[in-house]
C-alpha cells in the first residue's frame, strides 16, 4: 500500500464537478490507470503541448482556468474559455446542466488533486535510528531502533555521521554544566537534531512524564514541625542555591535536610512520602537554566508540598497555577520569600489556595505543556524525521503541481493539513475563509468527525482526563519549536494567517488540544 497525503474524510465516489481551478494544476494520478487512461494521458500530453503553446502567446490566467477545467473532465466535456470571474458561475452551470451548487464538491476535488504519493512507506520501511533503546509503546510512524549491517540508519547518535544519516544529540543535562548541549554549541559541531531539556531544541526531552509523577495525588495533611523540607544531595553548584539555603535559615525558617548539603535529618526515607508531609519544598536545582526543570520540581507537585523554586528562569511556565510555586530569582529575593512562606503557613486558607489545583487539575497551558511527554521522546524524535524526509520530497515538482486551492464562482476553497501534535499522519481540512475562527472550526469539525481520541488521553490521571469534547489550545504551522508553539509564535490576526497560507500552499499545522 502506498502513503496518501491526508486521509480522505469524504470518500464518495469520483464525480465530475464544475469546478475552476486556480492555477494550473496537473494531475499526479498514480496507481490506477487502465490502458484507455494511459492512451487518454497521451492525447492530452499533446493537447498540452499544443496548449502550452497557445499560453505563451495568450498569458492569460483564464486560459490557465479553463485549461485546468477541461482537463479534469471527461475528454468530450470540452468547452471554450471563461473570461472573467464574474462569468464563471454562468459558464460552470452551463456546462455543468446543473444549477444546484453541490456542497463539497470544491472539497473533493482537492482532495483528488492534492493527493500525492510520497515515495516511503514509513509503514514498509520504517525510520531506523541506530541506538540502542528501551520498548516503548506505539508510534504514530514506522520507527525502529537498532543496529544493522545492511541497512543505512536514517540518523544516529554522535558526530559525525556519514551523509544520509542524520546526526543526533540526546541529553538531559544542563549545558551550564554541559556545554556541548547548548543548541548553537551543537549545531557548530555538527549535530542536525538535538534533543535536549530546551523548549527550543528541536525534540525536546523532559524529566516529566505522567507515567512516572501521579501530579493528582491527594495533597495530605502537614505535619511536620519545619517548614520545609529540602533534598539537596551536593551543596556545590553553578547557581546561589546554597547562598539561599543558608539565607532563608537565617530569616528563621525551620528546614529539614534530608540531603549531603547542610543534612539535619536521616536521608534514608521515601522522597515523596516525606515531603508529603511538608507545606513547602525547597527545589533548588543546581543551575538556572531556562526549561531545566526536574524530578526536584515534580516531586514537590506530586506531593503537594509547595515548591520554593531555584532554578529554570522561566519556572512559572511549570506552573499548574500562577499561585502553586514561589520562585526565587535572584538571592535578593530570599527576604521576601522567607515572608511568603510564614504567611502562606500561618493562614490555612491562603495556604490551601496554592493547593487548589490539586483538587480542580492544573491550568491549560500546564497540561498543553507535559502532555508533550504522553509521546516518548524516541518516537517523537522519529516523527521528527519522517516530517524532515516527506518536507523535502515536497519541493519536488510533483508537489509544486498541487492546486491546494479551488475557486468557483466568488468562493476559494483552501486545502489546509492538520494533525494533533504527537502523531504523523496529516488530516485535510479546507477553509472558504481564512480566518483564525474558520481555521479552529475546521479543525474542530474535522477530528470530531474522526472520533479523535487525544494522544495524551489515556496517559494523564483519569481525573484530569476531561470530557469525550475536544478542546483546541494551539494551531500552529508545522516545523515550530514547542518554545514557539507553547509561548511566542501567535498568529495575532486573520491577515497573518491568511499570508501565512497563501505564501504556504497546502499549509501544514500541529494542534494541541487540552
Ligand atoms: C482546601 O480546599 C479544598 C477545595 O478547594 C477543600 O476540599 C479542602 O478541604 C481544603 N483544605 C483545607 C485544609 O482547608
Amino acid at each position: 500500500m502506498e502513503k496518501l497525503v491526508g486521509t480522505g474524510l469524504n470518500q464518495r465516489g469520483p464525480r465530475e464537478s464544475p469546478l475552476i481551478a486556480d492555477g494550473a494544476p496537473m494531475q499526479q494520478h498514480k496507481g490506477k490507470w487502465s490502458n484507455i487512461m494511459l492512451l487518454f494521458v497521451l492525447l492530452v500530453v499533446v493537447a498540452e503541448v499544443a496548449f502550452l503553446g497557445r499560453l505563451d502567446v495568450a498569458k492569460n490566467a483564464a486560459f490557465v482556468d479553463s485549461w485546468a477545467d477541461l482537463f479534469h473532465r471527461s475528454p468530450a466535456n470540452t468547452k471554450s474559455p471563461v473570461g472573467g470571474t464574474g462569468n464563471l458561475h454562468a459558464g460552470v452551470e452551463m456546462l455543468d446542466g446543473n444549477s444546484g451548487w453541490e456542497a463539497g464538491s470544491c472539497e473533493e476535488w482537492l482532495e483528488k488533486e492534492d493527493r500525492v504519493v510520497y515515495s516511503r512507506d514509513f509503514n514498509k520501511d520504517p525510520i531506523w535510528v541506530a541506538g540502542g533503546e528501551k520498548e516503548w509503546k506505539s508510534c504514530s510512524v514506522g520507527c525502529k531502533f537498532g543496529f544493522s549491517s545492511e541497512k543505512k540508519a536514517d540518523a544516529a547518535f554522535g558526530v559525525p555521521q556519514p551523509a544520509g544519516t542524520a546526526s543526533v544529540l540526546r541529553s538531559m543535562e544542563s549545558s551550564q554544566y554541559y556545554m556541548e548541549n547548548n543548541i548553537a554549541h551543537a549545531r557548530r559541531r555538527g549535530y542536525e537534531i538535538v534533543m535536549t531539556t530546551s523548549l527550543s531544541s528541536d525534540v525536546p526531552v523532559g524529566y516529566f512524564s505522567w507515567a512516572e509523577y501521579d501530579i493528582m495525588a491527594p495533597v495530605q495533611e502537614k505535619t511536620e514541625m519545619a517548614l520545609a523540607a529540602a533534598f539537596i544531595s551536593n551543596c556545590g553548584a553553578q547557581n546561589f542555591r546554597l547562598q539561599a539555603l543558608e539565607a532563608l535559615e537565617k530569616t528563621k525558617i525551620k528546614i529539614d535536610s534530608y540531603g549531603g548539603c547542610h543534612r539535619n535529618r536521616d536521608g534514608r526515607v521515601n522522597k515523596v512520602e516525606t515531603l508529603k508531609r511538608y507545606k513547602f519544598s525547597l527545589a533548588f536545582e543546581n543551575s538556572n537554566e531556562e526549561d531545566y526543570v526536574t524530578e526536584k520540581f515534580f516531586q514537590s507537585l506530586v506531593a503537594g508540598s509547595v515548591p520554593v523554586v531555584i532554578g529554570a528562569p522561566n519556572i512559572q511556565e511549570f506552573a499548574p497555577s500562577p499561585v502553586s510555586l514561589l520562585h526565587i530569582k535572584e538571592l535578593g529575593d530570599v527576604a521576601e520569600i522567607s515572608k511568603k512562606m510564614k504567611d502562606l503557613s500561618e493562614n490555612p486558607k491562603a495556604y490551601n489556595e496554592t493547593l487548589r489545583w490539586k483538587y480542580e487539575g492544573p491550568s491549560d497551558s500546564f497540561k498543553a505543556l507535559v502532555d508533550m511527554a504522553a509521546v516518548h521522546s524516541s518516537c517523537r524524535l522519529c516523527i521528527h524525521l519522517a516530517t524532515g524526509i516527506r518536507e523535502k520530497e515536497e519541493k519536488s515538482p510533483a508537489f509544486k503541481k498541487r492546486p491546494c486551492k479551488c475557486t468557483r464562482g466568488s468562493e476559494t476553497v483552501y486545502h489546509l493539513y492538520v494533525r494533533e501534535r504527537g502523531r504523523f499522519e496529516m488530516e485535510s481540512i479546507f477553509l472558504r475563509s481564512l480566518t483564525l475562527e474558520a481555521l479552529e472550526s475546521a479543525v474542530l469539525k474535522k477530528f470530531n468527525s474522526l472520533k479523535l481520541v487525544p494522544i495524551w488521553k489515556e496517559e494523564r490521571p483519569a481525573s484530569i482526563r476531561g470530557g469525550d469534547g475536544l478542546k483546541v489550545y494551539r494551531i500552529y504551522p508545522v516545523g515550530l519549536t514547542q518554545r514557539q508553539a507553547l509561548y511566542t509564535f501567535r498568529f495575532n490576526s486573520d491577515s497573518s494567517l491568511r499570508s501565512h497560507i497563501q505564501s504556504n500552499p497546502c499549509a501544514k499545522f500541529e494542534v494541541i488540544f487540552v
